[in-house]
This record gives structure tokens, sequence and C-alpha cells, in this order.
């Protein structure tokens, strides 16, 4: 019956909190169902999780460097990085002033600056947007960018969808960031200046196809407007994360964008857990319903090995996933006290699928950067508490 019921069983040695005084020589695994938020065991191992020797097949953790991706000037035909029905990834660098519209109309747009900005117009006036901004665009929205210096942008599309934002729940309203942080473009002289009658041609994107609408003026020409519907712009540092001190959160604790079948989270700078039993990287996971995307912005990833700016990691569901070697052996005997590091993290219900195209980027060997462990004698490790309160069942 409790397979049915969110009622814990409990068998051998545990620990009766998740994620916090492990039984001294164990590795605690989390197997959960829809994310974060079902039901869940807590596995207490005697060896890493991830410690595999050898892995056969193409269904495996995969890594993807977007460094060396070339230009695109138009944002409609940037390379998809990952799909699903329910959400489609780009990556589009740019660094030449769009000289057509674009329009989306096969879902809300989710527009993540890594590097450079712009001047961007739309239906709704201009906005600027530099390094670390969301641009939520809604869909059918028709825009232009005009870079300010090269850019590299993350387009994320809510395909057959749209984006709001999370449930901040107990936190209240103003957790995580204040709405009133979110800016609007604007009707200003920048706007009303680009108007004007030179024929303009729109690409649009409908169920995946392009076609082409020419206006002979430029159809950027709102007078004002007024309504809900609206592009907004976040940057990560106003994001005020969640912590504490004797828990490792896990990753929906950072939400920033919700759809109907996946999340958009930010890890943002923050201090670390200090409590001597708690975890101080991300457990070992197997969220059995969810493919994650791990992208990193800025800085060095507390729980990811060989990471660095640009990069993308791909795990998919079906196994255990967690921190590297190298950085679980310094949260245990060298913890950092906080993290520098952005990235932002994709959690997709639906499976993901990865174009061929993209196995040009793709960092050999990621399945099998977690070997370290295999040097790892279980019976020497010293992780964990001994003084942790477990029980035998
Ligand atoms: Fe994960």
């Amino acid at each position: 019956m409790s397979g049915l019921l969110h009622i814990p069983s409990r068998a051998g040695i545990f620990s009766r909190q998740a994620h916090a005084d492990l039984p001294a020589g164990s590795y605690e695994r989390e197997v959960g169902r829809e994310g974060f938020g079902g039901q869940a065991t807590h596995f207490y191992h005697r060896h890493p999780p991830t410690a595999w020797s050898d892995w056969d097949g193409p269904h495996r953790p995969r890594a993807f460097d977007f460094n060396p991706l070339a230009g695109e000037p138009c944002p409609l035909e940037a390379p998809t990085a990952a799909f699903n029905d329910h959400l489609r990834l780009r990556i589009w660098k740019t660094d030449v002033p769009m000289q057509h519209l674009a329009r989306n109309a096969d879902g809300d747009e989710l527009v993540f600056v890594h590097a450079g900005g712009g001047h961007l117009y739309c239906d709704y006036g201009h906005i600027e947007i530099r390094e670390g901004d969301y641009l939520l665009l809604p869909r059918g929205t028709m825009w232009r960018l005009e870079p300010s210096s090269p850019s590299f942008l993350l387009l994320l599309e809510a395909t057959g969808g749209r984006y709001r934002l999370p449930d901040r729940g107990l936190l209240g309203e103003h957790a995580l960031f204040d709405p009133a942080v979110l800016d609007v473009p604007q009707i200003d002289e920048h706007f009303l200046a680009q108007q004007g009658t030179r024929e303009t041609r729109v690409r649009l994107k409908a169920r995946q196809r392009i076609s082409t609408i020419t206006f002979p003026h430029n159809p950027l020409d709102a007078l004002g407007w007024k309504g809900s519907l609206v592009p907004v712009r976040l940057n990560v540092r106003d994001i005020r994360p969640v912590l504490s001190d004797r828990y490792h959160l896990p990753p929906s604790a950072h939400s920033t964008f919700v759809t109907d079948r996946f999340a958009v989270c930010t890890f943002c700078p923050r201090p670390a857990e200090t409590d001597p039993g708690a975890l101080k990287v991300p457990f070992f996971h197997s969220n059995e319903d969810y493919d994650e995307l791990l992208f990193l912005h800025a800085g060095r990833f507390f729980s990811r090995d060989g990471m660095g700016p640009g990069m993308m990691t791909f795990h998919p569901s079906g196994f255990p996933h967690g921190p590297h070697p190298g950085a679980y052996k310094a949260s245990m005997e060298a913890p950092r006290k906080h993290l520098q590091e952005v990235a932002i993290n994709i959690d997709a219900r639906d499976a993901l699928q990865i174009p061929p195209a993209m196995a040009s980027l793709e960092r050999e060997g990621h399945v099998d950067s977690w070997r370290g462990y295999l040097d790892t004698d279980p019976n020497a490790n010293a992780h964990g508490n001994a003084d942790a309160r477990v029980e035998a069942a």
C-alpha cells in the first residue's frame, strides 16, 4: 500500500532527514517521481550511485560546448540544441542588427542573454537587454535585436504553451524576486525614431515552418498599449535565492519560470550550507519522470568537474546523476562557504531529443566523468556523520 501513498516505509540503515546526517560511509540517492515534488525514497548506498565502470548504448549522460558555434542573423534559424513536443531550446549567436522582424507563433519565447545584449524592438516598444537578462516574449510577438556587442543567447520556446511565474507558496509573493523588478518595453524616443515607411519583412515561425510576410512600412508602429500580456525582463542579479543553512534545497526551490510541462530554474550566487551534517552539494538523484538540461552561465559549477560557461549537460531520466568526484570530495573535506556560479536548469516532464547536428559540439567522455569514484574504497569512506541519528528498522 505504501507505494501508492506518501507514507514512508523504512528498511535497514537510513537517515531520518533527507540530505543530512548521512549514515557514515554511505552515499545518499533520491529516487523521485514528479521531479522534486512527488513520492520519493532515499537510499543509503555503500558505493556512489554514479560509480559505473562501463556504459554501452545510446541513452547516456551527455555534455555540449556551445562556445564554438557560429553566428546566425535570424533567431528563428538558430540551431536547436534540445527539443520535445513542449519545449525547444535554440542557441543563438549574433553580432549583426536584424534587418527583419521575427515572430514566433509556436509558443512563448524565453530569451536568456549569456553574453552581449543590445537594443530590442518589439510590438510593445524598446527595451535594452544585457548579460544575465531573461526576456520573456509572449507567443506571436514581433521583434528584432540590434546587438551592442557579439551576443550569445538561449532561446527557450514553450511550444504550444505559456510561461508563468512559479507558485511561491509559503514564501509569499515577494520572495525570489519582487514582481516589481520586472521591466517592460517602453514607447520611447528610440522606438518612435525607428518607425517609418521602409519596407519590412516579418519572418513568421508557425508549426515549426518559416513564412515571410512583407509590409510596405515598419509594423512596429504602436503609439501605445495597455494590457497584461506583455514581455517582461528579469536580470539574474535581481533574484534573491532562498536557502537553508541546514538543508540542501532541491532545484525546484530555484524555479524562475514554469510551464505546464517544464520548469526553468536559476542557480544564483548564495551562501553554502554550514550545518555539519547537511550536504553541501546536490544529492545524487534520479527523477524518473524528468529529463534535465543544465547550462552554465558564469563561474565554476559547484557539483560538476570540468564544466565551463557556455556549456550544457543533458541528463535524461532513467539513471541517477549527481556531484562529480572532485566536487563531492571537496564538499566533504573543505566545503566552499559561498557559491558564485550562475546556471540555468531546465527540468522537462517529456523526453528530450538532441538533434544530430549537436554531435559536433558534444564533449566526448562525459559518461566517464564520474570514474574518479572507482578509486574510492567504500570501506575507507569516512564521509558522513558518525553521530547521525540513524535507525535500523
Ligand atoms: Fe538533476
